[in-house]
């Protein structure tokens, strides 16, 4: 062999080695990854039919849903529109219909939750958590109130250090668990449960469908004040920021006699500022406010007494033994996505709150061009979780109708085509009413329509 020859022989053999190792490396690689990420067995139909029914196009005005209600000839489930959208795929805009700004349902934070579809999606074995309880005995996933506190802390709305937290099925069950609680056990006159006007509908229909020989509703807080030294005890809804006006609410009533049970709902970066860490005796929160998932029905008590927190805990045992675990587990990895999402969990905050401050730049313009209605403006403050002065953003309008013959001011908006909420079903004057602004963009956009039409219409009489 030459010794050119012989050079290129050894070229080729280099060569060689290094395809070989370089093979062997993606093998090795190949075989530590297929180990790390095993291939799906039983998980993947059930991701398969998620993933499928999630891509149905609904036109953007609409969602199917795996438990969708109407299926089509094949069985699967079928876009279901949002209001005032219909046709197969929700395309088709029924112009008569009324702008929906009736319930709180939270639709606002779909869009978030759409574009975390990887981090949010929870899929449930057939086995998951049959018994009654914890593997500790409990009704209550230590995990999941781990990732509350941790919440709490980040965004510095409520102490919880040294507090006792227990859940709900929504905070609408923790009401009526706190008003239990704090009832007198052996008084022969019941507690008087009050709350102050405008006020948030179902403190009073719930306690008076529940009421007992421990409690009943007393209406107006302000028509008990200096009744509160007498043997009767006041339990007293405050409900901070409010619905439906948005305010911070202090407790009307004071003294021995009066407790509060504090309503936290709305204490989130998305509607007020955060202006300090909330120390009631007793707070209530919710996923429904939070992350917008009101059908989960989830909500929890920061509770600062052991006697309270134990009566309120036997209360949910007897009621309903728990709450699911289905429905812990799904806000366990809700607040998981958000505290791992972007900025250690500050995404959804300035989502939440960038929609909701848009939503009132766009309705305050819209309500400054009548003078059909006033809403009483809130001020601005200086919010620590966001590090700057900025003004509430509350999830409902109050609206006050201005004109003296409109003593109804929900058949102001109902002429309008537009659904709100009569101010008598918060314990106020008919004058006032509340609009949602937490529902869908589609909701919303239409809601925007027909007040613009309303005061176009107005400011055209006005001038004739
Ligand atoms: C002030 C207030 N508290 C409690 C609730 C009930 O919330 P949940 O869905 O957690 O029962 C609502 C719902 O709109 C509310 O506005």
């Amino acid at each position: 062999m030459g010794k050119s020859q012989s050079c290129n022989y050894n070229k080729y053999v280099n060569i060689a080695w290094i395809c070989i190792i370089v093979i062997l490396g993606n093998v090795y690689e190949l075989v530590v990854a297929a180990d790390q990420h095993p291939e799906l067995s039983w998980s993947k139909r059930a991701a398969i039919e998620a993933e499928s029914v999630a891509s149905k196009s609904c036109s953007g005005h609409g969602r199917a849903y795996l438990d969708g209600l109407i299926v089509d000839d094949s069985g699967a489930p079928v876009c279901e529109c949002n209001p005032c959208y219909e046709g197969p795929d929700c395309s088709q805009f029924i112009p008569t219909c009324s702008a929906d700004a009736g319930s709180g349902d939270p639709y606002f934070l779909e869009p978030f939750w759409m574009k975390k579809a990887e981090s949010s999606a929870v899929l449930v074995s057939g086995w998951h958590r049959l018994g009654y309880t914890y593997s500790d005995g409990s009704y209550i996933s230590k995990a999941l109130e781990n990732e509350i506190r941790q919440l709490h802390d980040f965004v510095g709305n409520a102490v919880t250090k040294g507090r006792y937290i227990l859940y709900g099925a929504g905070s609408a069950q923790l009401l009526s668990a706190a008003v239990y609680a704090l009832s007198p056990q052996n008084s022969s006159s019941p507690a008087k449960v009050v709350a102050s006007s405008p006020y948030f509908g179902l403190y009073k229909t719930q306690t008076e469908f529940f009421q007992s020989r421990a409690f009943e509703f007393a209406g107006e807080a302000s028509t008990w004040k200096n009744k509160t030294n007498s043997t009767t005890q006041f339990i007293e809804f405050v409900t901070s920021p409010n619905n439906p006006d948005g305010k911070l609410k202090n407790p009307v009533l004071q003294g021995p006699n009066a407790k509060a049970i504090f309503d936290r709902a709305y204490y989130w970066p998305h509607y007020m500022p955060i202006s300090a860490p909330a120390d009631d005796d007793i707070m209530l929160f919710s996923v429904s406010k939070l992350t917008g998932h009101a059908g989960t029905r989830f909500g929890w008590a920061v509770v600062k007494d052991e006697a309270v927190y134990e009566r309120m805990v036997s209360y949910i045992q007897e009621n309903t033994m728990g709450i699911s675990r289905d429905a812990q587990l799904r806000a366990f990895q809700l607040i998981k996505a958000i505290l791992q999402g972007k900025g250690n969990g500050k995404e959804i905050f300035d989502f939440a709150y960038k929609t909701m401050s848009k939503r009132w730049e766009r309705l305050s313009k819209t309500l400054s061009a009548t003078s059909l209605f006033s809403i009483e403006k809130l001020g601005a403050q200086y919010c620590n979780f966001f590090h700057k002065v900025r003004h509430p953003s509350p999830a409902y309008a109050w609206l006050k109708c201005e004109r003296e013959e409109d003593k109804d001011c929900n058949a102001v908006l109902e002429a309008a085509n537009i659904t709100g909420r009569k101010g008598s079903a918060f314990g106020a004057q008919d004058r006032f009413a509340r609009l949602s602004l937490i529902r869908s963009q589609d909701d919303f956009d239409l809601l925007i329509d027909r007040l613009n039409k309303l005061a176009y219409e107005e400011s055209g009489t006005r001038f004739m």
